[in-house]
């Protein structure tokens, strides 16, 4: 039973891959989170016995020396991090501590002899991007905000602990992901909330900023085919949609799928951090993937559903069929 710790696995893309893992009974996974803004209603199922959640900071060694000594996990998906565009401008100082989580997290996977890490790394730190698309290898890295540099810094610290200790490696560069756990600190569930209640969705200015949008699924998916299949080892991924849409368009997007009447109103442009243009080179991706990418007009109905028909409850994960995943892993006979 492959035993799989994750970090950060209360929050959005955390707890949707623990509910994947989970979902085959042959894995054993324990979560780790401080709740900063997980939550333990995103864990798995308490019916389903092959996991576990420890409450603890993964900046702090000891707290996390004690999780890898009792579990003795043979694979680690590092994806704890202080998030969110508000947060980590407001709190600069908290995010940097994020370099130290990093360095506990490869010390300790050298220390317990981890088969691979994988790390939930972004497209922040290609920055304002010196070409579109980015490409993981050849687009030059342009980190200037303290959570984009945090991001470098740790791919470059997993990358120095894989060569100089054989800990064999996968870095996710996540671009935007969007799905019906994710807070409102993210655009596509705040103009959602927005547009059901009626309030003015709220676009920063200039509005023709474009973004390109990875529903959590296509995500997810990719993660396990990769993880499962034994494949992108010691290298650099972007995990991402390359389909651009601009921040009025989306917004009026959702105005329409929501039937909301809400006004867009365009607010002033953020001080730092207002990228106008991110697409990521997704060749990598689609390699492993192979079939289209959710549309961004079905992955928004699919949350609109899924936060209108339950509205009092915890939106469910859209669950990719974890027996595939099992197939193919089996097929490459690992
Ligand atoms: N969602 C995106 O679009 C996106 C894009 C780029 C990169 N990422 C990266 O992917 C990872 C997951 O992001 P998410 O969108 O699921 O965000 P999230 O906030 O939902 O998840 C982060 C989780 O980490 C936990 N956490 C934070 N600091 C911790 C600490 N010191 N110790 C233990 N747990 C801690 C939080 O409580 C939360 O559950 C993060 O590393 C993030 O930087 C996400």
């Amino acid at each position: 039973m492959p035993k799989i710790l994750i970090t950060g696995g209360a929050g959005f893309i955390g707890s949707s891959l623990a509910e994947a893992l989970v979902a085959d009974q042959s894995n054993y996974v324990v979560i780790v989170d401080n709740l900063l803004t997980g939550r333990r209603e995103f864990l798995p199922s308490p019916e389903l016995k092959n996991w576990q959640f420890e409450l603890v900071d993964v900046n702090n060694y000891n707290s996390l020396a004690e999780v890898f000594a009792k579990y003795e996990p043979e694979y680690v998906f590092h994806f704890a991090a202080v998030v969110g565009v508000e947060r980590t401008l407001n709190n600069p100082l908290l995010v940097l501590e994020d370099m130290e989580g990093t360095k506990n997290v490869v010390k300790l996977c050298v220390k317990h002899h981890v088969k691979k890490i994988f790390y939930a790394s972004s497209s922040e730190v290609y920055g304002d991007p010196f070409e579109v698309p980015q490409k993981e290898d050849t687009t030059p890295i342009n980190a200037r905000l303290p959570y984009a540099a945090v991001k470098n810094i740790s791919e470059v610290i997993i990358k120095t602990y894989g060569a100089e200790f054989g800990l064999p490696y996968t870095i996710f560069r996540f671009f935007n992901t969007y799905g019906p756990r994710q807070s409102d600190d993210f655009v596509i569930s705040r103009f959602i909330r927005q547009a059901l209640s009626g309030k003015p969705i709220t676009v920063h200015s200039p509005g023709s900023q474009t973004r390109t949008f990875c529903y959590i699924s296509d995500t997810i998916e990719t993660i396990l085919k990769i993880f499962y299949n034994n494949l992108m080892t010691n290298t650099i991924i972007n995990i991402g949609n390359n389909e651009e849409i601009t921040m009025i368009k989306l917004a009026e997007t959702i105005r329409k799928i929501t039937g909301s009447q809400s006004p867009i109103t365009i607010v002033p442009p953020r001080k730092e951090g207002e990228i106008l243009r991110r697409k990521p080179d997704i060749t990598k991706m689609l390699s492993i993937l192979r079939r289209p990418l959710v549309k961004l007009e079905d992955g928004i109905k699919n949350i609109v559903d899924l936060w209108t028909q339950r509205k009092d409850r915890i939106p469910a994960f859209h669950k990719p069929s974890y027996e595939l995943f099992k197939s193919a892993y089996l097929s490459a006979g690992k």
